[in-house]
């Protein structure tokens, strides 16, 4: 039996891990839940799942939450708030196996604490990856811990990695479905509704995910995971335009062999993955084969896409670089959602504050959220 952390519990890929659990209650089990603001769904959580702490963001939801459950008359809940809240969950010493899930830098701390504790992660939070990447593997290597990616295209190249050796690897293909404006003409590009962006062809995200699908921001920061979680360098990961979405990333060997994964478009098979590794157990996330007709794979097109070449730069820069990649595009895509910026808007935001940005490398947790907050304040500035 597997206990779980599961941070950002109200989330997609949180909700998607606890539909893991109900399918599995031999296997699996709920100890702690971290989530931000929805009180409602935490609450929900709270009496279906009955952790023995659940953190929210603020001291004020968390006093909510606990009121309602006490007048629900559910005892037995520590209820915690911030960042020592989830900090408190992924590091709790029952807990087995810490799901980090938290969308943006909010679930840093806590995702490394949990590593610390010696507490295998599957990690969905790319951004964790990309803004500290290098401490994360570090601490992960040094206590013998694994990190099992959640995201599907890195959960992809894990199972094909798994049939060679790390010398043997010539390079990376991560796939991009290419989102839903692949072959929209460029000149309708400054026009794109925060509607027409949140609507992917073949993946059900939260919002800011679904944005940087549209933008290929996304992708780039996949680009940036890859790197640090597999030991790669920039030039060793490329990225194919694949609209069926079905192989899920490749890894090509230097003998010409390429390993493909297949599988059908459900975030829960790449969390049972994780959650599972190294077994596999069996599921009833079948992929139809006979329903596949063809395989497209084309070259992204950088000018339609120019987020992803601001993430190879910023790749090859690491550091503060990757930082401000990600401090920069979580502010861009918040003004365009409010209508603030055009979609353009948010690589041309991203352009100028990696252009402010000095190249230097974090070596703390405590660097690493000191250039986030810079980074994130140079783009609001040029945002006002
Ligand atoms: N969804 C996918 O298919 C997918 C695929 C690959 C990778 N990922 C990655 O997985 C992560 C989560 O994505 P998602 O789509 O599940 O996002 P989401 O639906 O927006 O959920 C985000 C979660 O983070 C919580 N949260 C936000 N701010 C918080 C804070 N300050 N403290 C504690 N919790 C906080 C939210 O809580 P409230 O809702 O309660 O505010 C929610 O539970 C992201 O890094 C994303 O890039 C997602």
């Amino acid at each position: 039996m597997k206990r779980l952390a599961i941070l950002g519990s109200t989330g997609s890929i949180g909700q998607s891990t606890l539909s893991i659990v109900e399918q599995f209650p031999e296997r699996y089990q709920v100890a702690a839940l971290a989530a931000g603001r929805n009180v409602d769904e935490a609450f929900a959580q709270a009496v279906r799942w009955k952790p023995r702490i659940l953190s929210l963001a603020t001291p004020a939801l968390a006093g909510e939450l606990a009121n309602r459950l006490h007048q629900a008359g559910i005892t037995g809940i520590e209820v915690t708030h911030g960042t020592e809240g989830t900090i408190a969950c992924s590091t709790l010493p029952e807990a087995d196996f810490v799901v980090s899930a938290i969308v943006g830098v909010a679930g840093l701390e806590a995702t490394h604490a949990a590593i610390l504790a010696g507490k295998p992660v599957g990690l969905a939070n790319k951004e964790c990856m990309v803004a500290a990447g290098e401490i994360l593997t570090a601490a992960a290597r040094t206590r013998n811990v694994p990190i099992l990616p959640i995201d599907s295209e890195h959960n992809a190249v894990h199972q094909c990695l798994r049939v060679g050796a790390h010398n043997e690897v010539k390079c990376i293909w991560l796939t991009a479905s290419g989102g839903p404006f692949r072959q929209l003409p460029l000149d309708q590009f400054a026009s794109i509704t925060p509607e027409q962006a949140l609507k992917h062809p073949t993946w059900v995200m939260g919002r800011r995910i679904t944005i940087d699908s549209a933008t290929m921001l996304n992708k780039g920061l996949e680009v940036i995971e890859a790197c640090r979680l597999f030991d790669v360098t920039p030039a060793q990961v490329r990225v194919t335009i694949h609209p069926q979405s079905t192989v899920h990333s490749m890894v090509e060997y230097v003998d010409g062999s390429i390993l493909a994964q297949i599988s059908i478009t459900d975030m829960r098979l790449p969390i049972l993955y994780a959650l599972a590794w190294p077994e596999r157990p069996k599921s009833s996330l079948t992929f139809d084969l006979a329903g596949l007709r063809h395989l497209e794979f084309e070259e992204p097109d950088f000018q339609r896409f120019p987020c992803l070449r601001l993430a190879f730069e910023a790749a090859e820069k690491g550091g503060a670089h990757s930082i401000a990649l990600n401090a920069a595009d979580e502010v861009a895509v918040g003004a365009f959602l409010e209508r603030r910026i055009s979609f353009m808007g948010i690589p041309g935001t991203i352009e100028k504050v990696l252009a402010a940005t000095p190249e230097v490398h974090p070596a703390t947790i405590a660097e690493v959220l000191a250039c986030d907050r810079e980074a994130r304040e140079r783009a609001r500035a040029l945002l006002a």
